[in-house]
């Protein structure tokens, strides 16, 4: 190019385009070198407000700086570093979802999809459970927020999202199979079960008209969001889908006599968003995996 620069038939305006272009491309380059070096991740968290999601989210800011979190919580978070523990900053935003209202949800996702904030990891760990500190027993609103709401929130996102995103589902070693019927297990485990059919069971098990699943909603509903994780994970094969058992943990939900700390609770999950060779389809407790 300097060669063809020096020849004497380039007229003095060619030369000063080829060079302007010159500068141009090794800028973009320099941009680009950058956007490599300070690639941010950006990861959506429901319920950080207290328990396990704030624990999560805690862990994951100590381990890097190039994060930026989007949390949902039903109270704001804004300024209330005594309250919760965590307050909004420019890598941590918090919105108001209630979950147990497809309304807000949907105007929640409305405001992601016409954000700039589009997530690479999903962490699903909003839920709700008959027993602890505040026991939720209408099987109605355990399985709308422990499985509607993530399947909403996830059909919308899915398409968004970059290949190899992830999602992780807060499940619960309760929503174990072998709790179920063999037939309601062969059922759940079939590859070919469409989430029209997983939908149709759950409606026959709130209405008491299916039996062969455990009489605890919260079980069920853990149940079907791991089968949920299955179901996505057979269908979105460039993304990762797993479920996670914190195992029983001092939270509000677990009660004080749970024996695991909430530092412990959290570990899995946050391997998890960091674990660059993630298995999708599987169900993870401490890091190993365990059978549905
Ligand atoms: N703790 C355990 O032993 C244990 C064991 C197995 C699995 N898990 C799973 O781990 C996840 C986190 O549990 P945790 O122990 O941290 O529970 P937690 O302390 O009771 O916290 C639950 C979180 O979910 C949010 N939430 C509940 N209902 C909601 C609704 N209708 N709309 C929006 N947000 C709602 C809560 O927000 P508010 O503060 O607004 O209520 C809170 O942030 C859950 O999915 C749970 O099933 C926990």
């Amino acid at each position: 190019m300097a060669r063809y620069l020096q020849k004497k038939n380039v007229s003095s305006s060619e030369k000063r385009n080829i060079r302007k272009s010159i500068v141009e491309i090794f800028s973009l380059s320099i941009k680009f070198k950058k956007n490599l070096v300070i690639y941010i991740m950006n990861i959506l968290i429901t319920g950080i407000n207290r328990g396990l999601g704030l624990e999560i989210t805690k862990q994951i800011f100590s381990r890097s700086d190039s994060i930026h979190i989007l949390g949902t919580s039903r109270r704001l978070l804004k300024n209330s570093i005594y309250t919760f523990g965590i307050k909004e900053t420019s890598s941590l935003k918090v919105e108001s979802v209630e979950l147990n209202d497809p309304k807000s949800i949907q105007s929640f996702l409305d405001k992601i999809i016409n954000s700039d904030f589009l997530p690479d990891i999903v962490i699903h760990n909003a839920g709700v459970y008959p027993g602890g500190s505040n026991p939720i027993y209408n099987p109605e609103i355990i399985f709308q927020v422990n499985f509607y709401a993530v399947k909403e929130i996830s059909d919308k996102l899915i398409p968004l999202m970059k290949k190899k995103s992830k999602f992780i589902f807060m499940s619960s070693g309760m929503g174990e199979l072998s709790q179920f019927s063999e037939t309601a297990r062969r059922k759940l485990l079939n590859p070919n079960i469409s989430i029209m059919e997983l939908e149709s069971t759950i409606h026959d098990y709130i209405h008491n008209r299916y039996t062969g699943w455990p009489t605890n909603p919260y079980s069920a509903s853990k149940a079907a969001l791991n089968t949920l994780c299955r179901i996505y994970s057979h269908k979105y094969s460039d993304k990762t889908f797993v479920s996670i058992c914190p195992g029983w943990v001092k939270t509000d939900m677990g009660g004080p006599s749970a024996p695991r700390e909430i530092s412990k609770g959290a570990e899995t999950p946050v391997w998890a968003v960091f674990h660059t060779k993630l298995k999708s389809g599987l169900f993870y407790r401490d890091k190993l995996k365990i059978p549905w």
